[in-house]
């Protein structure tokens, strides 16, 4: 396991020093949760600086309903111009109920929305896995549990989500249309990605679809199975998404990797985070031709908010996987995740991944838990050479 020993992060650290540019990071802690689970990502990535000699600048800036308080904007456009011009950005949470009366293009959401789209992040990729003390939290009966082990790629950038949406007057009332749109090119790009993370796994990639009644999907059928021709160690298989979410309940084990438009990856990301265990556990990472963005799939639970009671899990993993597919540093990433698993199986627990028995721990106790845990195993190391 790729645990650094004090003398070799101390040694890494030097060399980083000297080799590595400082990254630039942006936060966005947002709205509900997010500020608490952002503040104990925040540490784990501090400790991650100080041990292995990274540089870090961590910058902080309003978005989604905080934004719209502080300056009438979700989206506002300094830190639209903060995000475009950083390595990689971290995400919380957007919305609460004191925004859900106004309309569509004025929430917080809608700056999520903007941002992903002016940040071009066409893919989206959520992890879908079942950590091994926690195989007991699933719904799942235990066979079916243990195949878990699931990459959901949902396109982000297209789709339902960003064609008009409008509302009418109609003689019965109202009549409110959402237009649904995908390109050749939009579905190709996503299902590159798509090919190439099925190669790099077990070779199977199932694509999800409604092309028995949608013209999108349709189009995106034939796309796929086009470029299926230019990956021929991979196994595609097409499927309707009613039928792929009876699937994956019935018989998780059958999908590996799997490609899926916006709307249909946004319910089966939920679905496949209930298998695992708690949506409050699940990061993801958004990218495209610039910054990524990192964030955990999970809302801004305002019923939790400033009760530090929240999961912080689902932002820790999230900037795990910002040190390992933006910044490379897989050795950092393994060091964080597997203090995580170890906080798991020695039965530490946050509300939402308690049960009856369990004592819950809070947002900020867990990454007290999980700093002194991490320290830990590198102090150990160290007496060991
Ligand atoms: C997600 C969320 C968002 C989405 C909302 C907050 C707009 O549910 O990231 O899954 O629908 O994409
Ligand atoms: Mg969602």
């Amino acid at each position: 396991m790729g645990i650094p020993t004090r003398r070799e992060a101390c040694w890494r650290g030097q060399l980083a020093k000297m080799t590595n540019p400082t990254r630039k990071i942006v936060l966005l802690p947002g709205d509900g949760i997010g500020p608490e689970i952002v503040r104990v990502a925040v540490r784990v990535l501090k400790d991650c600086a100080a041990e292995f000699g990274h540089q870090f600048d961590l910058a902080e800036f309003p978005f989604g309903g905080c934004a719209i308080e502080s300056t009438g904007m979700p989206l506002p456009a300094e830190t639209l111009v903060a995000c475009k011009a950083t390595d990689a950005i971290l995400l919380g949470a957007v919305g609460g109920p004191k925004w859900d009366a106004l309309p569509i293009g004025k929430r917080p959401e809608s700056g999520l929305l903007a941002l992903r789209k002016e940040l071009g992040l066409y893919i989206n990729l959520r992890p879908i896995e079942l950590r091994p003390a926690l195989r007991s939290l699933s719904p799942l009966t235990a066979d079916r549990a243990a195949g878990v082990h699931i990459e959901i790629i949902r396109e982000l950038a297209g789709d339902i989500y960003f064609g008009e949406h409008r509302i009418e007057a109609d003689p019965s009332g109202e009549r409110a249309t959402d237009e649904a749109v995908y390109t050749t090119g939009e579905v190709e790009r996503v299902a590159k990605y798509a090919f190439g993370r099925a190669e790099a796994r077990s070779g199977r990639l199932a694509s999800i679809d409604k092309a028995n009644v949608l013209s999108t999907s349709q189009l995106w059928r034939r796309t796929v199975t086009r470029l299926a021709a230019n990956h021929p160690r991979v196994k595609l298989e097409h499927l309707y998404v009613d039928n792929a979410a009876m699937q994956l309940v019935l018989a998780p084990a059958q999908f590996d990797v799997i490609l899926t438009s916006n709307m249909f990856g946004d319910i089966l990301s939920d679905l496949g985070a209930a298998l695992a265990g708690s949506i409050g556990l699940i990061p993801s990472m958004s990218c495209g031709p610039g910054s990524s963005l990192y964030e955990p799939i999970h809302g801004s639970a305002p019923s939790l908010a400033g009760k530090d009671v929240a999961s912080p899990v689902g932002t820790i993993l999230s900037a795990s996987m910002m040190l390992r597919e933006s910044f490379g540093l897989k050795q950092e990433a393994d060091w964080i995740e597997s203090a995580v698993d170890r906080l798991f199986s020695q039965g530490i627990r946050t509300a939402d991944i308690a049960g009856p028995r369990t004592a819950p721990i809070g947002c900020s106790a867990f990454g007290e838990r999980l700093h002194a845990q991490m320290m830990e195993t590198v102090a150990r190391h160290a007496q060991d050479v």
